[in-house]
């Protein structure tokens, strides 16, 4: 089994680098107040902050503690509730006690391998009720596979801590496993190098059909794919995402 990526080593950055918001909505929407939900990879909480404060009943895992830690502090200085939970999503144990389940941040594409993504889904699979949903994400393999050329691109450069961070990275190969090296520079004010941090991660761009024959061996029924956050339908050619909606059906 391939080993997860080590956020770890980032988790004091992350934030930085990560700001994006477009997919709120989407779940802002399907969670709502009073609704027990399952966030699977959830991180230093980029969208598990907005989920509680709209009131969602909220447990948050994680494998890294550092970014959990990151979660943690920011749930404190909200005032919000959520329970946080240091576990490998491949292998968790909850029982039928969620109404959703959802990974977001297109993070399923980091499950590498067959096994592990079948073993994903069947952690959410036995989370939810049944009639509950799951929502995994992944980018479109068909679109995604066009920047993963090699090339050494910027993701920014970050005021931190009395100096900049310069976060760039680069990936290669693709067939289907890609593999990203990301660098994190950290700078003094007088452009001095202080700390440089190697993240080598995987990921794999996995194809719609093998997808869906995986949801359905773990059980679930498809709803409907989407292809964007608006959320507009899934076009193979042109779509940024598979933004998946899965069902436990009812017995
Ligand atoms: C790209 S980050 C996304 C974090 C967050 N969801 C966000 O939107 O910013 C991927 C996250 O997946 C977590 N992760 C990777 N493998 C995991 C596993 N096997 N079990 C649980 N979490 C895992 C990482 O630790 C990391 O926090």
């Amino acid at each position: 089994m391939t080993d997860p990526i080590d956020y770890d080593v980032v988790a004091e950055y992350y934030d930085l680098y990560t700001r994006a918001d477009y997919d709120y909505a989407f779940f802002l929407e399907r969670v709502g107040p009073g609704i027990r939900v399952l966030e699977l990879t959830a991180g230093t909480g980029r969208l598990s902050v907005a989920l509680a404060k709209a009131g969602a009943i909220l447990t948050c895992v994680d494998i890294s503690k550092g970014m959990l830690a990151r979660l943690e502090r920011k749930l404190e200085k909200e005032g919000l509730r959520a329970d946080v939970l240091c576990a490998d999503a491949r292998r968790l144990a909850l029982d039928e006690s969620f109404d959703t389940a959802i990974l977001p941040f297109q993070s399923f594409m980091e499950f590498v391998g067959r096994d592990a993504q079948l073993d994903v889904l069947r952690s959410a699979y036995r989370a939810i009720v049944p009639g509950g949903r799951f929502y995994c994400t992944m980018h479109n393999p068909n679109v995604r596979r066009k920047s993963v050329d090699g090339v050494l691109r910027g993701v920014g450069t970050f005021e931190h801590d009395g100096g900049y961070v310069v976060v760039t990275g680069f990936e290669v190969g693709g067939d289907p496993v890609v593999r990203r090296s990301q660098f994190i520079e950290h700078f003094d004010a007088s452009g001095h190098l202080g700390k440089r941090i190697h993240q080598p991660m995987a990921f794999e761009l996995i194809d719609e059909g093998a997808f869906r024959d995986l949801a359905a061996e773990a059980g679930f029924r498809i709803v409907t794919v989407y292809g964007d956050y608006t959320p507009g339908e899934f076009d193979s050619e042109s779509s940024p995402v598979m933004i998946w909606e899965l069902e436990k059906p009812e017995p």
